[in-house]
């Protein structure tokens, strides 16, 4: 790598994905590393009356990184996750994911995109009932186009990955809770997705099942996946590289979770740790 590799300059992907050469010309350190870009992203819900849950916010994760957002309730976490999700959009404001503008993306792009990218994971686990561990992780898959051979395939796989594979064919009612959440896990890895987006998964669990969970979480972020955490609870998003927190629909770099001092407003929670090798 030298000192002129920063200054390449690549067309701009456009939304499709194709190159487009007519496009504006981007830095390569711009297009390379930035998963996850806020720029002004705002999110009012209509009302009666308007609630302005997201004030307008620049976020950016890179490639990689292990980010909590921690907050107390009410402050907009799930209005976040949902925006970053793509499962909302924004009412202002620009939001790119791996250098694709998704604020101009039909809804259907959008629906491609999260399934390409993201992977989720909630508090509750919404497995259905009825369905081996097998079963639920390979239906996720159904919509992907993907054999059903292949499938099964994969989700041994990620079951597999996640220390289940000696519980393949166990019925969720037959599994521990920690259990459950591994095959949720599972789930939401079976796509290969680039982002893992966590809403307080942990919440339903006592604390040493939790950590078993974390530490599973841990291992993903170290084998290169980006996790997005969600949480209320200090000792989860200690466990990241670092913490965003939000309160009253404003982000603020660090956790000041516990912070007595009135919150200091912004509108910028840019800063990067840097990757831990
Ligand atoms: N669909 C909606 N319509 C109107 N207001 C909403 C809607 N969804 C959320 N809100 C409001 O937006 C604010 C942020 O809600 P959000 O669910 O993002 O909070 P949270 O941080 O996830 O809270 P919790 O920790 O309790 O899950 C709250 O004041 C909430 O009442
Ligand atoms: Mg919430």
């Amino acid at each position: 790598m030298t000192d002129d590799d920063a200054t390449i300059i690549l067309p701009a992907v456009t939304d499709g994905g194709a190159r487009d050469d007519t496009a504006v010309f981007a830095r390569v350190e711009d297009v390379k590393h930035a998963l996850i870009e806020l720029d002004g992203v705002g999110m009012t819900y209509p009302g009666p009356p308007p609630v302005e849950a997201l004030k307008p916010v620049a976020l950016r994760v890179e490639d990689g990184e292990y980010v909590a957002i921690v907050g107390p309730s009410g402050s907009g976490k799930s209005t976040l996750l949902n925006l970053l999700g793509l499962l909302d959009a924004p009412t202002e404001g620009t939001y790119w994911l791996d250098g694709h503008d998704t604020s101009k993306m039909k809804e259907a792009r959008r629906t491609q995109l999260r399934a390409d990218k993201i992977g989720f994971i909630f508090q509750a686990f919404h497995l259905m009932a009825h369905r081996t561990a097998t079963e639920n992780v390979a239906m996720s898959l159904v919509y992907q186009g993907v054999p059903r051979r292949k499938r099964r395939q994969v989700a041994r796989e990620k079951l597999e990955l996640v220390g289940l594979g000696h519980r393949l064919d166990a019925l969720p009612t037959t599994l521990s809770g920690g259990e459950r959440q591994r095959v949720a896990i599972a789930r939401a890895l079976a796509a290969e997705p680039s982002l893992l987006l966590c809403d307080e998964p942990t919440g339903n669990l006592d604390s040493q099942t939790a950590d078993a969970v974390l530490a599973t979480i841990d291992e993903l972020h170290a084998a290169g996946l980006t996790i997005l955490m969600i949480t209320h609870d200090h000792d989860v998003a200690e466990r990241a590289q670092r913490a965003v927190t939000i309160r009253d629909g404003r982000l603020r770099e660090g956790n000041h979770l516990h912070d007595d001092s009135p919150h200091a407003p912004t509108d910028r929670a840019t800063a990067v740790m840097p990757t831990v090798p």
